[in-house]
Parts: C-alpha cells; structure tokens; sequence
C-alpha cells in the first residue's frame, strides 16, 4: 500500500523522525533487515534535535519497557517528547510519571476502571458497533474511518469519563489535530493548541460535576476520597486527557486495518465468519497485525548495557512495537495474517510497569467490530486506495472507502 521507494543497502540511515519514512518504503522488510543485521543501532543527531537508540527485537524491547528503574518515562514516552527534552505532564500525567506516584496514580485509574463499570461499557460498545455497522450495510458500504470507527473508541471514551454526546465531534477533531494529522502540513503549533483546548475543555467539565456529580471517570476522580489518594484538579485534568489521547485514534487505527486483512485474506475471513475462529482470539491477531503506536520510548537513567552497547544516562532508546510485532524469534511466519494464532505475544499494548490501562476497552473494541462484521456481513471489499495517516508514532488509515454485501 503506498510504498514507492526501494529501501536502502543500509536501513540505519533511514530518518525515523520523519513521518514520510513510513509512507515511503515497505516498513516490515525495514524492521526485517534491521532486526537481522542492526537489532540495536544509534540514530544520528539532526537538525537542532539529539540522537536516539533503536531496538527492533522483541527481547530487548520487553526488557526496557519492564525496568522503570534504570529508564525513565518522565522525560517524555514518544518520540516528540523525547527529542524536545520532556514533557510538560511528567510527574502528574500516568504515561510519563514513574515510581512512587505512578503506583499511586495507576491504582486511583484502576479503581474507577472497575470491571461492573467496564462491562457497562463494553455492553454500549457492542450496541454501537452494531448500530453503526448496521446503517453502513444498509447502503452497501461507507467510509470505514469516518462513518463506522471514528464514532466507537470516542463514543466509548466519552461515555466512560461522563462526557456530554454534544461535545464528541468537537473532542474528536481536537484529539485528531493534538496526536496525529491525517494532512501531511499539518503545523506543530495546531497541534499544541489543540491539546490545550482539550485541557481547558476538562477543567470546565470538571467544575461541572463538581456541582452536578454523574456517572463517568471525571466524577469519580473528582469525588475521590482524601485517604485513597485523591487527586488534585491539574492531576484529574491531565490523566482524562491521557485517556482520550491514548485511547481515540490507537484503537481507532486497529479496528480500521482490520478490514483490509480481512478483505486480503479471503481464507481467514471464512474463519471468521464460520466461527471457527472466536472473536477474542482474532481481535488478538488484528491487535498485532495493526500495531496502531509504532513505537514508544524512554531514557537511561544509569549505564546500561543492551546487547553488545552501552546506553549512557540521559540518552533516550525508542521501543519499536511495529517491529517487535513482527519478530521472527517470538512470532512462527510472523508476515501471515493468521486469526487463530496462539499464543500472541504482541506488543501492541506495550508491557510492564506502564502496560496499557485500557487494553481491555482496546480489545473489547476491536471484539466488538469483528463481532458486527461477522454477523451482518458476507463480502467486504475496499474500493479505493486508503489514505494512509501520517505520522511516527501512529500507524493507520483515516479513510477507507469500502463495500459491504448483507449476510
Ligand atoms: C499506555 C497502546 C487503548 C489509555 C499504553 C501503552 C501502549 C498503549 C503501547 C504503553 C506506553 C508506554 O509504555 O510508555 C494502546 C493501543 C490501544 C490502546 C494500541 C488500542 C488498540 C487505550 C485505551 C485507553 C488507553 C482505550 C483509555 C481508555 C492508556 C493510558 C496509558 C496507556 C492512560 C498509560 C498507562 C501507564 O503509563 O501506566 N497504551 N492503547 N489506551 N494507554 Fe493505551
């Protein structure tokens, strides 16, 4: 899809900072040379920022994302962060705040991520996926992103925090402009600006429910009790943003690039349909497959010894999920779209101290969609080139006309 350049001799010399690198060339064959001849490898300074370490294997990622003692999420987790030297949330925001205060976050999320409340939330999922792909069968097809998966992870989202249906059009295209672009122009500075109206869009919700409580996360964040660790205004504010960041456009992407695999591989569509083949164990598949964040990050906080180099204190070493996903040492015919694989080792939701708190709704959402398609539909196809987004920390499609034969 997209590829238009024959990859260089040397793949370490491919600029990981630039969006264009990952529509450019074949991104898998990338991860393949490099896992094989340079599965570790300095990326070269450039132009105002520093350089960075690459690890391509499986092995070495999961080692680094487990030891939140000698690397750091604190001076940012992406590479946007990394390189402009930190992130204004560490400290106060759970994906770029370590130790002590992480532990203490994380167990205030996880305690208004109850699973009755996440049943709740993955029962209106389901409703959802099915009303939305519903419709779009009707009309023997839509644009996938836009009318089907864009309304799901930030339907569910907004439900969990207690956010007003009105407001999710104007959050959606804010999240769109504050994490990914689907234009490759698209400025730095809208991106900042969107991200602040976001926060300032939270301290207003957040003094609403201080008046008028209701179901949702920011009315149990802002309810909390003194001795369980109750978070301050700033705290409640960043952490809702991190859910909506880190739980829109990721899933998003998942649920969006399962149907060209689907439409690709006829055999395993079959599978999917027939039932031979539980949704559980295939949304697991689309989860690695997809690997929506490509990559995440840290810095060395000690010397640290990662295969045959030395990381030094302060340098930063990016986590390459994409090409962990796709490790010939983890994965048996890692380059086959196979529904039943078991086990699935994917890294897609990361690993360690800092795993994704909303894995269960990623997957419960991919679930959900596979669920739907398999119900109501017969024959998909895609009936145009996507558009793919463009971005180095996000892989996906924002737009994907597609045709759908009733069931
Ligand atoms: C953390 C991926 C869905 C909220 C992470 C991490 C990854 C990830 C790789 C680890 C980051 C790191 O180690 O620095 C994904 C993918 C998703 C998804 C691929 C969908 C397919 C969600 C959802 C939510 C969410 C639905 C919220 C409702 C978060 C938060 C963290 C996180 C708050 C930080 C956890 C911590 O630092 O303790 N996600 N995520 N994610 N994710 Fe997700």
């Amino acid at each position: 899809m997209n590829v238009v350049e024959e990859l260089p001799d040397d793949c370490t010399t491919l600029d990981l900072t630039d969006p264009r690198t990952f529509q450019r060339y074949d991104r898998n064959e990338m991860w393949r040379r490099l896992r094989a001849e340079r599965p570790v490898f300095w990326h070269p300074p450039g132009s105002g920022r520093p350089g960075f370490w690459v690890l391509t294997r499986h092995a070495d990622i999961m080692e680094v994302y487990r030891d939140n003692r000698r690397f750091t999420s604190e001076r940012g987790n992406v590479l946007t962060t990394l390189l402009a030297g930190g992130d204004s949330a560490a400290g106060k925001m759970l994906a770029v705040t370590d130790g002590a205060r992480h532990k203490r976050l994380r167990n205030v999320m996880l305690r208004v991520f109850s699973p009755r409340f996440l049943e709740s939330v993955e029962q209106r999922v389901r409703e959802m996926a099915r009303r939305l792909l519903g419709g779009a069968v009707e009309q023997g097809g839509c644009d996938f992103a836009r009318d089907v998966a864009e309304k799901i992870p930030m339907g569910t989202i907004c439900y969990l925090l207690g956010i007003p249906e009105s407001d999710q059009d104007l959050l959606l295209k804010l999240t769109k402009s504050a994490l990914s672009s689907d234009h490759e122009n698209a400025s730095e500075s809208s991106a900042v600006w969107a991200r602040n109206e976001i926060l300032l869009y939270f301290l207003d919700l957040l003094d609403g429910v201080r008046k008028n409580p209701r179901e949702g996360i920011i009315s149990g964040l802002a309810n909390g009790r003194e001795d369980e660790g109750k978070l301050s205004d700033e705290e409640i504010v960043f952490n809702c943003y991190s859910l909506i960041i880190g739980g829109d456009e990721t899933s998003r992407m998942s649920m969006i690039g399962a149907i060209p695999a689907l439409a690709e591989h006829p055999a395993q569509w079959a599978l999917l349909r027939s039932g031979e083949v539980g949704v559980d164990t295939a949304a697991e598949e689309v989860l690695r497959w997809t690997t929506p964040a490509m990559h995440f990050g840290r810095t060395a906080v000690e010397e640290v010894t990662i295969g045959s180099h030395t990381v030094r204190p302060g340098e930063i070493v990016t986590l390459w999920n994409s090409s962990a996903n796709r490790d010939e040492r983890v994965f048996a015919d890692p380059d086959r779209f196979l529904l039943a694989r078991t086990p699935n080792r994917h890294l897609t939701f990361g690993y360690g101290p800092h795993f994704c708190i909303g894995a269960y709704l990623g997957r419960a959402e991919v679930a959900a969609v596979l669920d739907a398609l398999r119900s109501r539909v017969v024959d998909l196809a895609v009936t145009s080139e996507p558009r793919r987004v463009h971005s180095n920390f996000l892989d996906g499609i924002s737009s994907l006309p597609v045709s759908f034969t009733a069931g």
